[in-house]
Parts: C-alpha cells; structure tokens; sequence
C-alpha cells in the first residue's frame, strides 16, 4: 500500500501528474465532483491546524466523498492514553483514506505501519509536511510557469519550520535551483538537512542573516512563522520572533516579478500591507492547497483500489 509519509516519497514524475491533475481540476471543477463518492477520509489532527484539515476535509467534499475525525488530540482517546497505533488501527475500519497530523517527528510512519488504509502526513513535528509541499510546488509552477532555474530564499524558522524542511528536499531534485536560507543563527536549517539535501544532494545554497542583502536577487521568497510551540523556552522565541517583518519597504529592490509564498499563518513576519501587492501570492498559495489535496485523494484512492 502506498502512503505519503516524506515529499520523497513521490518521484518527478508523480508529483508532475499530481500537479498537472490539479490543474485539471481547477479548470474543471465539474468533472470531478463525484470522483469519490461513498469513499471516506479520516482526518486526525493531534496538533491544531486551520488551512491543511480544512482544505483536506473541502477536497474530500468537492470530490463527492464524506470526511470524519477529530481536530485536537483532547477530544481523541489520546487522552485516555490510547497509542498512536491502536487510534490508527481502529479508524482504518472506518475510512478509505486517512490524512494525520502530530507533534512527534515520525507519528505517521509508525501510523502507515498499523493501518489498513493510505496515510497522508499532514505535519509531523519540526520534521515533514509532504502537502504543504505539493501546495507550494503548484503554487510556484503556476505563478512563474516552471520548478526549475529559480533563486528561492526561505526566511524565517528554518530549524523547525516543517515546510521549509519538505521544499528543499523536494525541490533538489530541479535543475538550477539555488536556495538562499535567511535566518538568525540560532534558527538555521538542521545539520542533518544541511548534509543530506545541500552537500550530498548536491543542491546550491548559501546562508545569510539578513533579507535586505538577498532581495534583488529572488524569484521566489518563502516567509514562514517562527514556531512558537517547538521551542524548549518562551525568552528565546519572544527574542527571535520578530527578526524579520517584510514590509513593502524591505520589497523596493525586488524583482517585479518576484513571488511570495507563506504556508501561513502568519503572525508579524509579513505586513498586512503587503497583502495588496500582485507579487503576495499566500492566499492563493492557500487555494491551490486545497486543489492538490483533491488531486492527491483521487491518485492515492485510485492507487490503493489497483492492489
Ligand atoms: C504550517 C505547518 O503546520 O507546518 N502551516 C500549514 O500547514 N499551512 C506552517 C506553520 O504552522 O507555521
């Protein structure tokens, strides 16, 4: 059974086919709105979310399917104690495809092990986010019609921000796509990542500490939202939290062509200000979240029913 645990789980060419079906489906809409009638998703969310659980749940209903689940570990038997496993074990009874989010880095391969339904990692701790992923490549393949000869600069949390994380796995596999990771020091991308994407993957990178010194040179500039919840003490979020504010000062010397995604949500690190510049593309980002999570039910449904 095929789950989607890590973005690279997926090759080239299935996230090709991904996105070119949820292109179709934009485009559409009708055609798919029974695609998956009767069939269930369960969403699990042991960790709070707005954008990923609604969109799945949306995708689920455009498609004709039903969705059930829960949206806090509180109101699950986690509560009572009831592991990871058995939850899993237990819905995969009642749904044909199960999309699953929770703080500990790993929750969903554990899950994929025990469950007799297709799991979707929906963000695993300060490790994968497969989705957001798939959301962000529409998003930058829409807006600037290719994934390759890019100069993308991620900015904010790179040490735990999962989304940041599943891009740059994703996106080595590109040609001629340089990464410019903005951060402070204390929230640069994790060693792990820095060796296994960037030195043995072969990918270009280069670090800085500030936006300004980069600007000009982005096609694509990924804000993310320091992650509040993963750090071990409140001082050193509330110092870091605020190092970066895109303003539309900050964007004078950008190209007139650049694009900005953010996963969202968004606390300070870009100002609503910006919201009204043709070049802020989150909340379109958001939507077509919506649209590559239908596209990824119908293949992953479609997939499991082929075994
Ligand atoms: C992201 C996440 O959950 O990792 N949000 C999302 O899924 N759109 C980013 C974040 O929480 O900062």
């Amino acid at each position: 059974m095929r789950h989607l645990i890590d973005p690279m789980d997926l090759s080239v060419e299935e996230i090709d086919q991904l996105l070119d079906l949820a292109d179709d489906i934009i485009a559409n809409p009708k055609e798919y709105e029974n695609a998956c009638a009767h069939k269930k998703l369960a969403t699990l969310f042991f960790e709070p979310s707005t954008r990923t659980r609604l969109s799945f749940e949306a995708a689920m209903m455009e498609l004709g399917g039903n969705v059930l689940g829960f949206s806090s570990a509180d109101s699950s038997s986690a509560t009572k104690g009831e592991s990871v496993a058995d939850t899993v074990k237990v819905v995969s009874c009642y749904a044909d495809i199960i999309a699953m989010r929770h703080p500990k880095e790993g929750a969903p391969c554990l899950a994929a092990m025990k469950s007799d339904a297709p799991i979707i990692n929906a963000g695993d701790g300060g490790h994968n986010h497969p989705t957001q992923t798939l959301t962000d490549l529409l998003t930058i393949r829409r807006e600037k019609g290719r994934l390759d000869n890019l100069t993308i600069g991620c900015c904010g949390d790179l040490k735990f921000g999962r989304t940041v994380h599943s891009l740059i796995k994703a996106m080595s596999r590109y040609s001629n796509v340089h990464f410019i990771m903005i951060s402070p020091e204390e929230l640069e991308i994790p060693d792990y990542l820095k060796e296994e994407v960037f030195e043995k993957g072969g990918m270009s990178y280069e670090q800085v500490r500030t936006i300004d010194e980069v600007i000009d040179r982005l096609d694509v500039l990924y804000m993310t939202r320091v992650q509040r919840e993963r750090f071990f003490n409140e001082a050193d979020y509330v110092r870091l939290k605020d190092t970066y504010i895109l303003n539309m000062k900050k964007l004078k010397n950008a190209k007139d062509d650049l694009s900005i995604l953010h996963p969202l949500p968004r606390v300070n690190e870009i100002s609503v200000e910006v919201d009204d510049d043709p070049r802020a593309c989150y909340f379109r980002q958001a939507l077509n979240g919506k649209y590559v999570r239908m596209a990824l039910i119908l293949k992953m449904l479609e997939s499991a029913k082929g075994e």
